[in-house]
């Protein structure tokens, strides 16, 4: 049976929503409970599927007789649930940590998206107005909450949005239709007009993003862009002179990039600037710099995980899945190797019995009555032939 979730009330009367708003209205539907089987309960209607029914009649009835459960289901949330929030509807969303104020597809999980939200009214309650830098937006998912905040005074976001990237997990990331232009448009679908005007786009890597580029210096930054270690500490380094000295920095994926961010903490060491790293779940770590590293300790660190588990723990189901991608094409060079090294035998092998052959054939001269013959004049022949060679 369906396990009950609070979000499922919501995406019911969220279906009704979409039908109304595609005048899909002489098709009655019929959701089919029995057919949902068990799932998690989460992120409910990831995917619906219809068939037709008693079509003779004069309103149609359609049968859901499908309903697929995952865990984040974000496509179809953003396609069932009614696109713009109020400003005072998202508010209240951002300060309850309601993951569901993500009203653009994002690459998180539904745990990221809260850890976000707690970033978030972090940096409100620190600085009560603050400038959001985002390095790797995409179709702009996890700008639209501080796009929408009243308390984002603007928002960068800086992409060179590339067709693919490389990964830490050792394989290539495609991003298709990946512009800046797209995601505006995708955007301003559910934004208002005035939440739009606070968003600057830099199609650039923020490393040859100069400081005078921004009329703002950002006070809460997300890295988010290329999941490599090199990539990662490099927009460290580029995202800092584009941020007040009292800053919040945080990064996803933090279960990929731990190198990078252990590398930047060094880096803060070496500069001589305060700082304080909390991880947490799933794959958000924060850094607090300067003031804000006493205050990112008081505030986030009762929801943070353990550091060095976090960290070993990381670095293991990544070569563990490093192995597991790469494991057809390892088993397929593991059987090139065999088949090579069996063909090698086979030739040692046969030199082998060419040498005993010969072997052979020089006893069996040796042994003749004509090589014993010969031994005085071979004997008179070595004799002639060193005293040439002395
Ligand atoms: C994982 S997606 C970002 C997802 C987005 N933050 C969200 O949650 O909706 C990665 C993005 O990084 C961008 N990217 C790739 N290389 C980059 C770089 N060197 N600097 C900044 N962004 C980069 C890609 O264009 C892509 O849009």
């Amino acid at each position: 049976m369906l396990r009950r979730h609070p979000a499922e009330v919501l995406h019911r009367s969220s279906l009704t929503w979409q039908l109304l708003r595609l005048r899909l209205w002489p098709i009655s539907i019929v959701v089919n409970l029995e057919s949902t089987g068990a799932g998690t309960g989460i992120g409910v209607q990831a995917a619906l599927r219809c068939r037709p029914a008693c079509s003779g009649r004069k309103t149609r009835q359609v049968v859901i007789d499908d309903v697929k459960l995952d865990l984040l289901g974000e496509a179809s949330r953003n396609q069932l649930e009614p696109l713009m929030l109020t400003a005072d509807q998202a508010l209240g969303m951002i300060e309850t940590l309601d993951p569901a104020v993500f009203r653009v597809e994002t690459q998180s999980t539904l745990n990221d998206r809260t850890s976000f939200l707690r970033v978030q009214n972090f940096a409100r309650s620190a600085f009560g107005r603050y400038v959001y830098l985002e390095v790797g937006s995409h179709i702009g998912g996890s700008l639209f909450p501080h796009l929408i905040d009243p308390s984002c005074e603007a928002a960068i976001s800086v992409d060179p949005r590339p067709a693919a990237q490389p990964d830490e997990r050792a394989e290539v990331f495609h991003y298709a239709e990946n512009s800046a232009a797209r995601m505006r448009a995708v955007l301003s679908d559910r934004l208002p007009p005035a939440a739009m005007t606070k968003l600057t786009t830099i199609d650039s890597d923020v490393s040859d993003v100069r400081s005078d580029a921004v009329d703002l210096k950002a006070t809460l930054a997300l890295i988010d862009g290329e999941h490599t270690d090199t990539a990662c500490f490099s927009d460290f380094v580029g995202v800092l002179p584009l941020m007040k000295p009292d800053c919040i920095v945080s990064f996803h994926d933090a279960n990929l990039i731990g190198d990078a961010i252990l590398n930047a903490e060094r880096f803060l060491e070496h500069l001589g600037i305060t700082h304080e790293t909390v991880f947490l779940p799933d794959t958000v770590a924060v850094m607090g710099l300067g003031r804000l590293a006493s205050a990112l300790r008081d505030h986030l660190k009762p929801y943070a995980l353990d550091r060095a588990t976090y960290l070993d723990q990381s670095r293991r189901e990544l070569w563990s899945h490093i192995a597991r991608v790469h494991s057809t094409s390892l088993h397929a060079e593991v059987e090139r190797l065999r088949s090579d090294n069996s063909q090698l035998l086979g030739e040692i092998e046969r030199a082998r019995e060419a040498s005993r052959d010969a072997e052979a054939g020089f006893a069996a001269i040796k042994s003749s009555t004509t090589w014993r013959a010969s031994a005085p004049v071979r004997a008179v022949v070595d004799r002639i032939k060193r005293r040439f060679a002395s």
